[in-house]
């Protein structure tokens, strides 16, 4: 598939009326966990392309391109509204929240796996130990709190045990950034990796800088919000450091409308939901008119060709779901990795005196403050033993006991 060799439709043929945009909310019990992990990353997808295109605006002192990209911005958000509204109003918060953290392990362990760029790829085998952590923490939350078993929601896909033990996760600042790739110089997968995940880490920084606090269960559940929300800042920190630094903004537009097609297009050919793949169906082509408005200003404002950005229209393998439980399994071996600098280093390497231990004696200065800690704890205290999903005994021995929570891995 070559969406540049596609005819797009007109603005105009892209607006929806609000029978559209209040799109029938899928049924919680039956829908298939990885139709909801493409919404969650669609929904991202879609808060990205809003910002990036505010962003540009504000950054732009030629109107036409403002009113050309207001265009495309009004596009992108009924786009968003027809897909936040498949959530029904009868998953609450942390419900959802696990497919948050289920999307954010299944994508992560798919995108390392066919990274072709070490660099790139040891980034996303380290910050997924983190969120394969946070899945754990907040389903013994759900469990403890609603009863309701998170394997039921990840449908098996993924196992629900300790990662990197989130206490483990809070680092200084100054050990997120990362160097930035050469989009021009990566393979175009390398390219997309990288602004998939960024637009899928950010919307759970979002959610959780905004939901958090309406988190109406527990106090303590709405600390296990605040503090994991610090750790997808350092994710999209991260992430967002990779990014190519040395595109213009019509470059970069151009590229967010090639990913957002592409993701659509691989939505499409995975969906096994019928009313859900007619929906991303549609959204791709509205994606293609976008990515030909993008072309066009790219050539008429900078006098550069679509394949100086993006040298083979054709799409890369696409995305598609699937369990990656053995692999997340091999990456656990690296549970211990902390980042020092642009590098991951063995915790067993890092010198006492380091920003990283400065940092944790300040935000961790008592483990039972931690929520990440106490919500496995109260939960053992509770039930006796922890609430997990294992196919297998934990392939790291300091992980087994399920009776205490370990707070030393990783610190
Ligand atoms: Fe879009
Ligand atoms: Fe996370
Ligand atoms: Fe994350
Ligand atoms: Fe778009």
């Amino acid at each position: 598939m070559n969406p540049f060799e596609l005819k797009p439709k007109t603005l105009d043929q892209c607006f929806c009326d609000w029978s559209c945009l209040n799109s029938k909310p899928y049924d919680k019990e039956e829908i298939s966990p990885y139709t909801k992990l493409r919404i969650v990353l669609m929904n991202g997808t879609e808060y990205e392309s809003v910002n990036f295109l505010h962003r540009f605006s504000r950054n732009c002192d030629n109107n036409d391109i403002r009113r050309s990209i207001a265009g495309v911005r009004r596009v992108e958000q009924q786009q968003q509204k027809r897909i936040a509204n498949l959530k029904p109003l009868n998953e609450n918060i942390l419900e959802h929240t696990i497919a948050y953290e289920h999307l954010a392990v299944d994508l992560t362990a798919l995108l390392a796996q066919r990274e072709k760029n070490g660099y790139v790829k040891q980034a996303l085998d380290f910050a997924l130990l983190e969120d394969f952590d946070h899945l754990y923490r907040y389903a013994d939350l759900l469990e403890m709190e609603q009863g309701v078993k998170a394997q039921r929601l990840v449908g098996e896909y993924a196992e629900i045990m300790p990662g990197r033990p989130t206490i483990s996760e809070h680092r200084h600042p100054y050990d997120s950034i990362r160097y930035h790739i050469d989009s021009k110089n990566s393979d175009m997968l390398t390219v997309l990796n990288t602004m998939i995940i960024t637009a899928a880490e950010q919307q759970t920084m979002n959610y959780y800088m905004n939901q958090g606090a309406f988190y109406d269960q527990s106090t303590l559940g709405r600390q296990l919000y605040t503090e994991i929300a610090m750790i997808e800042e350092q994710h999209v920190t991260q992430y967002g450091s990779l990014l190519d630094t040395n595109c213009t903004w019509l470059e970069n537009n151009l590229m967010h409308e090639y990913c957002e097609a592409y993701l659509y297009y691989s939505c499409y050919m995975d969906e096994s939901d019928k009313r859900i793949k007619a929906m991303w169906e549609c959204l791709f082509e509205q994606e293609v008119s976008h990515l030909h408005a993008a072309k066009e200003m790219l050539k008429r404002y900078e006098k550069k060709d679509w394949e100086s950005v993006i040298p083979v229209g054709e799409f890369p393998e696409l995305l598609s779901f699937h369990s990656c439980k053995d692999y997340v399994r091999q990456q656990l071996e690296s549970v211990s990795l902390t980042a020092d600098r642009e590098n991951y280093v063995d915790i067993k390497e890092v010198p006492k005196n380091s920003d990283f231990f400065t940092y944790q004696s300040i935000v961790n200065p008592k483990a039972a403050d931690v929520a990440s800690h106490r919500v496995i704890d109260d939960y053992i205290d509770k039930k006796g033993i922890d609430y997990r999903y294992q196919i297998a005994e934990h392939p790291i021995a300091e992980l087994r006991n399920r009776h205490k929570d370990n707070i030393s891995v990783g610190r």
